[in-house]
């Protein structure tokens, strides 16, 4: 089978974390863009990765990548293009476009023409006409124009692989897996020992610390991965890589790694209780109800990594009282973990770095991340 070109989205910030867990995974060495990383593979990897990534939100086929001048360039460009390998006549298919720059046209206007363009080369192909559905297509095709760039790839992926499984409490301020699972890996997780979430929500963080140290795939119970619809792609083929994945995780008892998660309302504490429940690891973490800010509240153990998503105090009420929150938490950590990593995300930065300098932390590095339409950053400090 020949070689395939792919890229991949990501959370913008994150770019050089993805590629490097690809390059883990499949032996890559992916290009990294805004947003979105760009490498090569073959099928079987579409399967692996899908299944494996922590820390990606869609994997595409990318069938096109060019320069352009007007619409009709976009139409030419498309309609050169072959489906006939990745779609059945009798399948249906939609195009989404994400448009970025000043054009005389808009993204429907992309779709529009580009969807022409597939059933046209398509009834050129075959003599077949092929079926647009834009609620439930068999086939999403994903185009991309950024000023006068134009991608055009096949989503293998479905809904964002964000979208965890195990998420049944949605805490307010609930923060995206992929992020967590990136902190983590700034924290050099699950290398270190022994983490503590003391700010927990609903356990995004200590629920993907848990399934990276057990060796879970993420994408262990989807079953609505849009590759299985894909005429070069096999369900059997998927499903045996999947039955051995999961003989891939470890037991409870193979090797133990100590995971804490730390809440102040008991509402939440519930809600990751639950969540840990679906995810299967709720018998890897240890839940307790404390507040943050008291060094007695924190579990008698020796912490190496301390991973959290605190409030950012967004409300201006709320302000005053973050800064006092990030100081008084500060200074409990330094009294009980001196010599931890500690791997933290807020939007407030410039309330963070005062509070860091009043409690005498070296901030060592400071990485720009967007969290939906929010820019934040996660800060990694040596405690
Ligand atoms: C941004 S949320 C965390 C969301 C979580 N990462 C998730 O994905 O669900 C911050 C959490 O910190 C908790 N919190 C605020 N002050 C605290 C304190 N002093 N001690 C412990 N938890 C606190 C809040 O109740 C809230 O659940």
């Amino acid at each position: 089978m020949k070689r395939l070109q792919f890229f991949a989205t990501t959370v913008m910030g994150l770019e050089d974390i993805a590629a490097k867990e690809i390059e883990n995974l499949i032996g890559a060495k992916p290009f990294q863009d805004v947003g979105r990383v760009i490498f090569d593979g073959e099928v079987s990897d579409i399967y692996l990765l899908n299944l494996k990534a922590r820390t990606i939100n869609k994997f595409f086929i990318q069938l096109c990548y060019s320069r352009f001048e007007k619409l009709d360039d976009i139409y030419k460009l498309s309609k050169r293009l072959d489906y006939e390998w990745i779609i059945n006549s009798d399948q249906t298919f939609a195009v989404r476009t994400q448009r970025i720059g000043v054009h005389d046209f808009t993204s429907m206007d992309v779709s529009r023409v580009v969807g022409q363009a597939i059933i046209d080369s398509y009834m050129a192909a075959t003599g077949r006409r092929l079926k647009v559905n834009l609620d439930n297509p068999d086939i999403e095709i994903y185009c991309l124009v950024r000023d006068n760039e134009f991608l055009i790839g096949v989503n293998t992926t479905g809904p964002s692989l964000h979208k965890r499984y195990y998420r049944i409490y949605n805490h307010p301020a609930a923060l995206k897996p992929t992020i967590a699972s990136a902190m983590l890996k700034i924290g050099g997780w699950p290398s270190t020992n022994s983490l503590i979430d003391p700010m927990c929500g609903g356990a995004t963080i200590p629920i993907e610390a848990a399934l990276e140290s057990s060796n879970i795939p993420p994408g262990k119970c989807r079953n609505d991965f849009s590759f299985l619809k894909l005429k070069i792609c096999s369900r059997e083929e998927f499903e045996n890589l999947r039955s051995e994945m999961l003989l891939g995780e470890l037991k409870q008892s193979e090797k133990s790694f100590s995971i804490y998660a730390m809440e102040k309302f008991a509402k939440h504490i519930q809600g990751g209780i639950e969540n840990a429940k679906k995810a299967e690891v709720y018998e890897r973490i240890c839940f307790q109800k404390g507040d943050a800010t008291c060094a007695e509240d924190y579990p008698n153990v020796d912490f190496d990594l301390i991973v959290v998503n605190p409030p950012y105090g967004l409300r201006t009420s709320l302000k005053e009282g973050v800064s006092k929150l990030y100081e008084l938490f500060l200074h409990a950590i330094r009294v009980r973990f001196p010599g931890a990593t500690l791997v933290l995300i807020t939007a407030a930065s410039k309330r963070f770095k005062e509070a860091a300098e009043k409690a005498g932390l070296t901030v060592m590095n400071e990485r720009k991340v967007w969290h939906g339409e929010l820019l934040t950053s996660i800060f990694t400090c040596k405690v």
